[in-house]
């Protein structure tokens, strides 16, 4: 008897993608993240690695979030995350356009750059930009020593992991969880939140990981979803707020490995052109999971379903009102509005790769993309 094996595959370590492993491996990159960050007492954030003054802190007018690809879909909460806690103005770019907007720079902007590689070369150039403007830069990355960590003040590191599958799905999340320490932190420096508000976030951070594992458990559902949808060529995810972003990085997630055409919009936004696009049967995929926006979102999976969209619901755990106006029911376990995109991706980073998986694609490595893309 001869086993066979190659490194490859060892490294899959059982799974049949990078992609499937990568995914499973969240809650750890979860907690390895949070790790040493959240002080023994669960009070506080401790960042030692950023090593701005409270003065400095302070004197932080505007925030601008740089980055491309699924890091840019980061940046997307990232902005929601900082203004929520911290109340200090946000705008989020597209690495490869934010150098040819001409934007106002000062010293008292502080810039972001968010970067799994820390190589992908227009997030370098914007980094190079800010610099030149005189602002402060903090890398997000999750390669010590890579080339944006090297160049930027201070850095923020995601403990991910390696992340080999071409769409990225454990450095989003983690990308996620360093915006939240980040957000937390600022707003305990500049005491914009009462310190049990911060101690509720950090408490409800701490479940995150055990939560996405409930989710990993339920992957069956979405297997069976995701195999329904492998036949179409078109679909919607649509979704209001952070549900909105969740949907952007969905809507990559699916075209980036499964080839099937999607677009996100914001709910409320489909009737102004896009519902046009809903025919009898179009899969239309729904995120509900922000409680001050239930109602409103509820009503725009009405308008889809009434123009026959088969709808996926992806819901908070007891929100059975929307069983009665969709087709497929998802929910996630509940948590803070706020960090409810570390939870209702994991369904749709499942959905893509069993699409993929279905149609018969390279899931670890989709056509015409690469891992790194190091050309502006
Ligand atoms: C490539 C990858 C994406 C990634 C983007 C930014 O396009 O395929 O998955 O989000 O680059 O990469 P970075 O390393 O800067 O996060």
């Amino acid at each position: 008897y001869k086993v066979e094996w190659d490194i490859v595959t060892a490294e899959k370590a059982g799974y049949d993608h990078f992609m499937l492993k990568e995914i499973y491996e969240q809650p750890k990159a979860y907690r390895d993240t949070m790790g040493s960050r959240i002080s023994a007492d669960h009070k506080q954030i401790v960042l030692e690695e950023v090593q701005m003054t409270k003065e400095q802190i302070q004197d932080i007018h505007n925030i601008h979030i740089v980055a491309c690809g699924t890091a840019y879909h980061a940046g997307l909460v990232g902005k929601t995350v900082i203004e929520s806690l911290a109340r200090i103005p946000v705008e989020t770019d597209v690495a490869s356009e934010y150098r040819y907007r001409n934007p106002i720079i000062t010293p008292n902007t502080l810039v972001i750059v968010v970067s799994q590689s820390g190589e992908t070369a227009d997030t370098l150039a914007a980094l190079r930009e800010a610099k030149r403007c005189g602002a402060r830069v903090l890398a997000i990355t999750n390669v010590v020593g890579s080339s944006v960590a090297r160049e930027a003040d201070d850095v923020i590191v995601t403990w991910a992991g390696p992340e080999i599958a071409v769409a990225s799905t454990k450095a989003y999340t983690s990308q996620l969880i360093a915006f939240y320490l980040l957000g937390l932190y600022l707003a305990q420096t500049l005491e914009t939140q009462e310190a049990g508000a911060i101690a509720d976030v950090i408490q409800a951070l701490e479940k995150l990981p055990e939560q996405v594992e409930a989710i990993l458990a339920e992957a069956e559902v979405v297997r069976d979803y995701a195999e329904r949808i492998s036949k179409h060529e078109h679909l919607f995810f649509i979704g209001r707020g952070l549900d909105f972003n969740v949907a952007q990085e969905g809507s990559l997630k699916l075209k980036e490995i499964s080839y099937i055409h999607s677009e996100a919009y914001a709910a409320g936004e489909l009737k102004h052109g896009t519902l046009a696009l809903i025919e009898e049967g179009t899969p239309v995929i729904a995120l509900a999971t922000q409680e001050m926006l239930f109602e409103k979102t509820v009503s725009n999976i009405k308008e889809v379903a009434a123009r026959g969209a088969s709808v996926m619901g992806l819901a908070i755990e007891g929100d059975d009102e929307l069983k009665k106006s969709v087709d497929e029911l998802f929910t996630i376990p509940k948590t803070l509005p706020l960090l409810t995109p570390a939870l209702s991706v994991v369904p749709l980073q499942l959905l893509s790769y069993y699409a993929s998986l279905a149609r018969g694609n390279d899931v670890d490595k989709p056509r015409n993309l690469a891992k790194s893309v190091t050309v502006e």
